[in-house]
């Protein structure tokens, strides 16, 4: 039986701060919503550092269903790609959640691979204004990202871009965690 999450998750780093600061990666993942259209949060961020480019581009995509990613050109951004995922909004953990920001995390490394990425960068999916519990995304985003990068060796590295201090510290232990128990 094949490791499911080693050596993916060797190929995981966390970093702290904005996610648009990235300038290294082949494409930045965007937490977007259902119409892809843009929003608040990193969404926001992101069509602000891309520019109209981005959101016209987006336009064209005919939105996103949740679980599921789609990935655009750039715009003003320094890489080559985003890749637009939709993540669960939170209610309550009965409701398929886990599953649906599992695929978010598979779907991203899917898509960015068929591009040709080799580095991957990630926000914190769901865990705003989709108000998805910190340390549980954490553990759900840590192993669906190992798992996938596992399978995808293509692509080299994977970064979770972390807003806060809370964050950084929720990802750091799903990461610690993991490899505990790996
Ligand atoms: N860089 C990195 N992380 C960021 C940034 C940034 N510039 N801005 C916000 N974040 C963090 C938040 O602190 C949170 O931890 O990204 C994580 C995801 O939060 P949201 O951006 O609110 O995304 P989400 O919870 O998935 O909700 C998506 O919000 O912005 C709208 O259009 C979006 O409707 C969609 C919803």
């Amino acid at each position: 039986m094949p490791p499911r999450f080693e050596p993916g998750l060797s190929r995981i780093a966390l970093r702290r701060g904005d996610i648009t600061t990235e300038a290294s990666a082949d494409a930045i993942v965007n937490a977007a919503n259902r119409s892809l259209l843009g929003g608040g949060g990193v969404d926001g961020a992101i069509h602000r550092a891309a520019g109209p480019a981005l959101l016209a581009e987006c336009r064209l995509l005919g939105g996103c269903d949740t679980g599921d990613a789609k990935i655009t050109g750039a715009g003003r951004l320094p890489v080559q790609h985003v890749i637009h995922t939709v993540g669960p909004v939170w209610r309550g953990g009965g409701h398929g959640e886990a599953r649906l920001l599992e695929s978010c995390y598979r779907r991203s490394v899917e898509v960015g691979a068929a591009a040709g990425c080799g580095v991957l960068a990630f926000p914190a999916i769901s865990c705003g204004v989709y108000g998805y519990p910190l340390d549980a995304a954490a553990r759900v985003a840590v192993e669906a990202l190992a798992a996938a990068l596992t399978l995808h060796v293509r692509v080299r590295e994977a970064r979770f871009w972390l807003f806060s201090e809370e964050a950084y510290a929720a990802f750091d232990r799903a990461v610690k965690e993991l490899g505990a128990t790996s």
